[in-house]
C-alpha cells in the first residue's frame, strides 16, 4: 500500500463515518506565540477541544503537518523524523471511547476498507490510573470485545499513557496501538517482554487514541471539561513502514525518490548522512513553504540549523554545491499535489534553500580549517571558539559540538563560557517536548534556564539514588529538553529512574530558592560543591546552591549560571530516555512539562 493509498483510506474511512475532512493547519501556529511549530494534530484544535464550536462540525479528520526537533539527534535511525505527518480523527464532544477504539481497530485490520494488518500482531496499552483519573478498564474491555486478548493489553502509568497540552489545557488518558513488525512474530508477550520489545523497536507505536475529558491548570488536573473529546494520532510514515514491511521510515515509498537521488549522487556514501539530508531538507521545504525564513533566532534558527546540518552532510558525502536543486525537485513532485498548488509556489523554498546553501558552503571549508586549527592549538574548543565559528562561519553551535564529538575532543568550559555567549543565540524551539507542549508564554531562553536548574536537581538526585560516585560527563540544554551524560557502569532500573523523578519533582514542589555565591576556591571545595576534579578553576569560583543555606542545601555545584530563582517554576520533571552512549557512560534525556 503506497503512502498515497494510506492517506486516501484513512480520510475515506472516517468520511464514511460522518467526519468532515479539514486541511492541515500551518506548521507555524496561529495565535500561540509560545509555540514555535505545530507538533501535533490537536494543537491547532485546542480551542475546540475546550468547547468552542468548530465550523466543520463535531467529527473531523485530517492529516496534519508536524515538526518536532526534540529528537533531532536520533534522526537517521529507523523511526525518527523532524517533519512528519499525523493522521487523526476527532470527536468534539460527540462519540467517545467505544466508537473511537472500534474504528481504530476496524481501520487497522479491515481488508476491504482499511490497512489489513494482522490482528494477532497488535498490542494495546491503556492507562493504569492515578489520583487524576481512574484505571481505564473501560477501554480495556472495549479492546477485548473487539478481539484483542487480555494478555496483549497492558496497563501503563501516566508517563506513557496520558496526553496533555502542557501545563494548561485539555488532557486525558490514552490507549496506544503497537504493531509487531518482526519477521517471525513475537507472539504473546508478558508486560516486561513487551516493554523490552518496544525499546528494541520490535513493536512500533502506530496509533494513539486520546480521551480528552480533563482540564489542566498550572500543571494540575482541576476537573472535567464541558465535553468529552477524542483526539487520535497515527504517524503516516510509521504506518507506511509497517504496511510496506520496511524496518525504516526512509525505506518507504515516501522517501524512495529522494533516497534514490542521493544514491545517484553518492553511491557508496554513508546511509545515515543520506537520511539526515533527506529528513532535514524535507522539513526545511515545508517550513519555508509555511512562511519561515532562516534567521538567527526562534523558528528561523531551527530552520537554519536543519539546513546547515544537511549541507554539512552533503559536503561529507562529497555531493557538489547545487545538487540540492534536484533533491528539491524530487520533493516538489512528491508533494505538489498533496500540499502545494503549483510548481511556482515551490519556487520560494527552492530559492531560499539554494541561497542558504551557497552562503554556508562558501564558508564551510574555511570554518572547518579554523576548527581544526583551534583543536591543534588547544586540544579542544572553548565556548568562545564555538561562538566565533558561529559568528564568522555560520556554524550553528550544535554543529561545532557534533564536530567535536566526532573527533573525540573536548568542548572546554562549554557550560560557563559558552552559555553566556550563546544564551541569546541558542536554538529556540518548542517549549514542550516529545509529544507534549507547554502553554503559556515562556520563551526559549527562559525554558533553557529552567532546564539548567533541572539539570542540577537531576545531578544530585542521581547521586542520591545511584551513589555519590556518579560523575557528570557532559550536559546539553535546549529549550525543549535537557541531556545529561554521566559515568555509571550499567543501565538504570525502572525503579531507579522513577525514584530520581520523584526526588526531583519533590524538590520542585517544595519550591526551594536557588542562590549564587562567589567563594574562594578552597572554601568552595570544602563546602562539598560538585565540580570536575580534573578541571583548572580560578581562585574564586561561582557556586550555585539550591536550598535555604549553603550548608543545608540540596544541591551545590560550581557553576556560572544562569538559573531560575525558585525550583517551583520548573513544572513537572520527567525522564524520557536513559541509554548508553559509550562504555560506562549513560545519557539521560528529560523534559519539564
Ligand atoms: N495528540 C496525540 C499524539 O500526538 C494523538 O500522539
Amino acid at each position: 500500500m503506497t503512502t498515497a493509498d494510506i492517506r486516501k483510506r484513512f480520510l475515506k474511512f472516517f468520511k464514511l463515518r460522518g467526519h468532515t475532512v479539514i486541511p492541515s493547519a500551518s506548521l507555524v501556529p496561529e495565535n500561540d506565540p509560545s509555540a514555535l511549530f505545530t507538533t501535533a494534530g490537536m494543537q491547532p484544535l485546542a480551542p475546540y477541544l475546550l468547547g468552542q464550536r468548530h465550523p466543520a462540525g463535531k467529527r473531523l479528520v485530517n492529516i496534519q503537518k508536524c515538526v518536532r526537533t526534540v529528537d533531532i539527534d536520533e534522526v537517521g535511525d529507523n523511526t525518527h523524523l523532524t517533519f512528519f505527518e499525523m493522521m487523526g480523527n476527532w470527536s468534539l464532544g460527540d462519540y467517545f471511547k467505544e466508537d473511537a477504539i472500534n474504528w481504530s481497530y476496524e481501520l487497522l485490520t479491515s481488508k476491504k476498507e482499511g490497512f489489513a494488518l494482522d490482528p494477532e500482531r497488535l498490542y494495546i496499552t491503556v492507562f493504569e490510573g492515578n489520583a487524576d483519573a481512574p484505571r481505564d478498564e473501560e477501554s480495556a474491555s472495549i479492546w477485548k470485545a473487539a478481539g484483542i486478548p487480555q494478555n496483549r493489553i497492558y496497563y501503563m502509568p501516566a508517563s506513557k499513557n496520558w496526553w496533555e497540552a502542557g501545563q494548561n489545557g485539555p488532557c486525558g488518558p490514552d490507549t496506544e496501538m503497537y504493531y509487531d513488525s518482526t519477521e517471525k512474530g513475537l507472539g504473546d508477550l508478558t508486560h516486561e517482554k513487551f516493554l523490552k520489545a518496544d525499546e528494541k523497536q520490535e513493536v512500533v507505536e502506530i496509533w494513539n487514541d486520546v480521551f480528552m475529558e480533563y482540564l489542566k491548570k498550572e500543571g494540575k488536573v482541576v476537573g472535567k471539561l464541558s465535553q468529552k473529546n477524542v483526539d487520535t494520532g497515527a504517524g503516516l510514515e510509521r504506518i507506511a513502514a509497517v504496511l510496506q514491511k520496511k524496518k525504516c521510515v526512509f525505506d518507504t515509498d515516501a522517501f524512495e525518490p529522494i533516497m534514490k537521488k542521493l544514491d545517484e549522487f553518492s553511491p557508496n556514501g554513508d546511509q545515515r548522512a543520506k537520511r539526515i539530508i533527506a529528513d532535514h531538507i524535507r522539513a526545511a521545504v515545508f517550513m519555508i513553504a509555511d512562511g519561515v525564513i532562516p534567521t538567527n533566532t526562534d523558528r528561523g534558527y531551527v530552520l537554519r540549523r536543519l539546513m546547515r546540518r544537511a549541507f554539512r552532510h552533503l559536503d561529507i558525502l562529497g555531493i557538489e554545491l547545487g545538487a540540492i536543486a534536484q533533491i528539491i525537485e524530487v520533493l516538489t513532485e512528491a508533494y505538489m499535489n498533496i500540499y502545494f498548488l503549483s510548481a511556482e509556489q515551490m519556487e520560494h523554498p527552492y530559492q531560499v534553500i539554494l541561497r542558504e546553501e551557497e552562503k554556508f558552503r562558501r564558508t564551510l571549508e574555511a570554518g572547518l580549517k579554523e576548527f581544526e586549527r583551534k583543536i591543534r592549538d588547544r586540544g579542544g574548543v572553548t565556548g568562545k571558539d564555538a561562538f566565533d565559528l558561529y559568528q564568522n562561519f555560520g556554524f550553528p553551535w550544535e554543529l561545532t559540538k557534533e564536530l567535536a564529538e566526532s573527533k573525540g575532543v573536548l568542548l572546554i568550559g562549554m557550560s560557563a563560557g559558552f552559555e553566556t555567549e550563546f544564551q541569546k543565540h541558542q536554538e529556540i524551539s518548542r517549549a514542550g517536548a516529545l509529544r507534549k507542549f507547554k502553554g503559556g508564554l515562556a520563551d526559549a531562553s527562559e525554558m533553557s534556564v529552567k532546564y539548567h536548574t533541572g539539570t542540577h536537581l537531576l545531578h544530585q538526585a542521581l547521586r542520591d539514588v545511584l551513589g555519590s560516585e556518579v560523575r557528570q560527563k557532559g550536559s546539553n540544554i535546549t529549550s525543549e529538553r535537557l541531556r545529561f551524560d554521566f559515568a555509571f557502569p550499567r543501565k538504570m532500573t525502572d525503579e531507579e529512574k522513577k525514584k530520581v523523578e520523584e526526588i526531583v519533582n519533590e524538590k520542585i514542589k517544595t519550591d526551594l530558592p536557588v542562590h549564587k555565591i562567589t567563594l574562594p576556591l578552597d572554601e568552595a571545595k570544602r563546602s562539598g560543591a560538585v565540580h570536575f576534579f580534573d578541571e583548572k578553576y580560578p581562585d574564586e569560583v561561582l557556586v550555585h546552591y539550591i536550598g535555604h543555606s549553603l550548608a543545608g542545601s540540596y544541591s551545590k555545584e560550581f557553576c556560572g549560571g544562569p538559573h531560575v530563582t525558585h525550583t517551583g517554576m520548573l513544572g513537572t520533571f520527567k525522564i524520557v530516555k536513559e541509554e548508553a552512549i559509550s562504555a560506562g557512560v549513560r545519557r539521560i534525556k528529560a523534559i519539564l512539562m
